[in-house]
This record gives C-alpha cells, structure tokens and sequence, in this order.
C-alpha cells in the first residue's frame, strides 16, 4: 500500500495543487496514525469487530469514488466508453454501499451494542429480491440517462440492503459473514479500482474479493451452512426460535467437587470457548492439564473451528501458556471419543457445545457441527450465569443429568481447582513422609 499511495501521489503530483498535495500528506498520516493505534490497543476478543469496521471505512471510500466518478467524468469519455464508465459508477456506489452499512451492522453485533439474534421482517426474502431487481433496472436507467436522482435512489436502496442482509443473520453465523464482507471490501475496492483505472487497485481488490469468498465458502462448508443461504441474509434458514428460557432444573458443583471428580478421572477433555479468553484463563488451565497429566490422567483439548471470536483464537491463547501441540485436538479428531471420556471441562464455550443444533430442527443454530460433549460420563460447566452464548439461544447441555455448572469467572475457578488438588494431594504428601 506505500509503494501504491507514493507511485499515486508522484504521479498525480504533477496535476495538483500543493495544497492539494498537502491535503493528502495530512490525511495519509491522520488515516495510518489511527489505524495504527487501534490495532496496537486492540483486545485479541475484539479484533473481529475491529475487522469490520475496516471493512465498512473500505464501503464508504468505494461509494465516495463512486460519487465523485460521477460528479467528475473524464471529458474524453464518449459513447460506449462513457457507458461503461457509467456502469461502473452505479455497481461501484451499490457494492460500496452494501458494504459501509453491512459491516457497521456486523461490528454492532460483534460488539455486542446490538443483539445478535437474527431480524425477521415480514417478507424478508421479498425486500432482498426486490431491492436487487431494483439495483438492475436503475443500472440500465442510469446508463442510458445518468443523473442525481437516480444515483441517490440505488444509494439509498443499497445502504438499506447491507443492513438489512447482515440484521437478518443470526448469532452463530457472523464468523462467515465478516469474511464475505471482507470479499465484498474486496470487490468494492476492484470497482474503485476500474473507475480511476488503477490496475494496482483492480489486482489487490480482486485478490481479497476472491479469497474472501473463498474463505467464506470453506467456513460455510465447516459450519454446515448453505453459502448462497448466507450470503442471501440468511435465506432459507429456519426463523429464529423464541428464546426457550429454562429447560428445567440445573446442578452446581463446587471447585473441591470438581477436583475430586478430576482426581478419580481416568480421562479429561477440556474445550474451551469465548469464556477462556475473556477470562484469560488459559494459564491455570494449562498448569491444571499438566498437573493431571503428572498424576497419569489422559487430557486433551477439544477445540471447535469457531469457539472464540476468530479462527484459530483458542490455538493461539493454548499455544501462549505452552500447552503442548499434540494434546489438542481439532473438532472432528476428538468428537468420537467423548463417550469413551470420564470428564470434559467447559470452559466459558457455550454454543460450540450446545447440543440443540444435533438435536432441535428449530434451533436457529440447527445444523451447526458441535463438540458432542453431552456423551462423557460427567461434564462440568465453567460460566458466570445462566446467560446464552453468542447466538442467543438456551444450551440445553446446562439441563442434562450428568452435567454440572461452576459458576465464577473461569480463571478464578480454575486456580480453586489447583488449590483443591494440592490441599487433596497433601494428606497423602504427609503420610508418605511420615512413613519415612
Ligand atoms: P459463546 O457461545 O460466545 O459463549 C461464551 C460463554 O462464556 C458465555 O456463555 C459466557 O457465559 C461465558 N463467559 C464469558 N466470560 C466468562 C468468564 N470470565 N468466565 C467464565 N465464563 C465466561 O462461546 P463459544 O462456545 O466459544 O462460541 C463462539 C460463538 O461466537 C459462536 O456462536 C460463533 O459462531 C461466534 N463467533 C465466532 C467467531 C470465530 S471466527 N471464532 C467470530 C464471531 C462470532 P456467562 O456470561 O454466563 O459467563
């Protein structure tokens, strides 16, 4: 992107002002000082949000280009040529509006400052077709008869539609719809790109449209969703349910519980979600693999393609406290054993385990792969409350007889556990030396 902005600004050097020069010196330093700064401050959980607002900053440049292509056309430009400059205008402003107001959608969800169940106008589907058909007819009418108003009208049709499409998707499937957003940040780019023709701007635009949507497509393939349903808002996806409430009477177990139950296990596995890394818990919860490891218990992490908030989040915080590589596990290596396992520990992951999507048709996360946790012989839950996880819906996993919640902040409760295996090792510690 320097070699790019340098080779852009020497070369418009000699057709602007220096002011004008200036003006771009300033903003250049104002954009990459902000940028700079949020990225340095950035939480690793917040970095999806973070993400989509880039995108919709992406949206906005394309629809301003789009704009002034429109305001400022080459003078040399006629006929056919004209036409298609025209044409490119229209589809830039639509991408890049789609995008600014999809991605500011998407980053009040992942923010969680608006909830992120899915939005069930009357006649969804209809308002997303029509708006596209709409997009169609005005592109004609406004390379036949390019004018303001029309302009304005696809503007204001396609901000409408990005907020729309990314309101209509629930909860669980944000993660695919930040990377098609990402493609599209890609395409609105390569359309700025035809419209000042710079090839640099067409490449690098078509290069993240098109691996953004191949992204999109290998994470719709991993969650077992249809990629043409979540590009299409969420189009022919079951309505989101109410929200069921309680399914019935939960358990508690306290941390000297949970460590006696760890003691007598022959087998652990542990799968952490969003929970853990708010939490910061992957410390403790390495020294505790490690310390049943010691004592000959067999433990291993179950890790779920979308637990946490970006892929691979929970690798990288296992990695940061030194858990051994070979003891964690991707979801479809580890998802037959857990019936053969004495205790799985849930450490602030919800619905990467929530066996509503194997098991409720309705469930608007229906059809998602879980880590089947439910068939070990005890699960213990590691949750502040009864709240829901990121899609919104209740985990009927909290309800089951053989699971048990310890409530508390998971690093906190993690350390209780240690404390207890000491305190329950040290009788025997005595013993030994007083048999001495
Ligand atoms: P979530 O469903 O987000 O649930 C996390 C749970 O952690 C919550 O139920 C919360 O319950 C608990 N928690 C929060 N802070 C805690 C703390 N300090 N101590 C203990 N528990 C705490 O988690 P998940 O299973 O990892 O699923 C991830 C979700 O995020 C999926 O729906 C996924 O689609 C979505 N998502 C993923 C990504 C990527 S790419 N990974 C990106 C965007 C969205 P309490 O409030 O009761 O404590």
């Amino acid at each position: 992107m320097v070699i790019a902005l340098a080779a852009t600004i020497g070369l418009a050097s000699k057709s602007i002002t220096a002011t004008g020069l200036v003006l771009i010196v300033v903003a250049t330093a104002v954009g990459a000082g902000i940028g700079l700064w949020r990225a340095r401050v950035v939480e690793m959980t917040g970095m999806p949000e973070l993400i989509a607002i880039m995108h919709s900053l992406v949206g906005l440049a394309a629809t301003f280009v789009g704009w002034n292509g429109y305001l400022d056309v080459d003078a040399e430009l006629s006929g056919s040529l004209l036409g298609i400059h025209h044409a490119e205008v229209f589809i830039g402003v639509f991408i890049g509006a789609v995008t600014f107001t999809g991605s500011v959608i998407a980053y009040l969800k992942l923010s969680a400052r608006i909830a992120s169940r899915p939005l069930t106008l009357p006649g969804k589907h209809v308002l997303n077709i029509g708006a596209l058909v709409a997009f169609a007819g005005l592109t004609v009418a406004f390379v036949a008869r390019p004018n303001m108003g029309l302009l304005i009208a696809v503007t204001v049709i396609a901000l409408a539609l990005g907020a729309h499409l990314v309101a209509s998707i629930g909860g669980g499937d944000m993660p695919v719809v930040v990377s098609m957003l990402n493609s599209y940040s890609g395409w609105a780019a390569a359309a700025s790109g035809f419209l000042l023709s710079n090839n640099l701007l067409i490449v690098t635009g078509a290069l993240v449209g098109s691996s953004g949507a191949y992204l999109s497509y290998i994470m719709c393939k991993a969650m077992n969703r249809s990629f043409i349903s979540v590009i299409a808002g969420g189009f022919g996806t079951p309505a989101a349910a109410a929200d069921e409430g309680e399914q019935g009477e939960h358990r508690e177990i306290s941390a000297e519980e949970t460590a006696e139950l760890l003691r007598d296990a022959s087998s652990v596995i542990i799968t952490p979600g969003y929970g853990m890394a708010v939490a910061q818990a992957q410390y403790p919860v390495a020294e505790l693999a490690r310390k049943l490891r010691e004592r000959g218990v067999e433990v291993r992490f179950g890790i779920h393609p979308v637990a946490g908030r970006l892929p691979g989040h929970m690798n990288v915080l296992l990695a940061e406290a030194n858990v051994p590589y070979d003891i964690v596990l991707e979801m479809d290596e580890i998802n037959d054993d857990f019936a053969a396992t004495s205790v799985v520990l849930v450490i602030g992951a919800n619905d990467t385990v929530n066996p509503a999507a194997t098991e409720n048709p309705a469930s608007p996360i229906a059809g998602m792969p879980v880590l089947h946790v439910w068939e070990a012989a005890d699960v213990v839950v590691f949750k502040r409350s009864m709240a829901a996880g990121y899609a919104g819906v209740q985990n009927p996993l909290f309800f089951r007889e053989n699971s048990q919640m310890l409530f508390g902040d998971a690093k906190q409760r993690v350390e209780d556990i240690l404390r207890a295996l000491d305190s329950l090792d040290a009788p025997v510690r005595e013993m030994a030396g007083s048999s001495r």
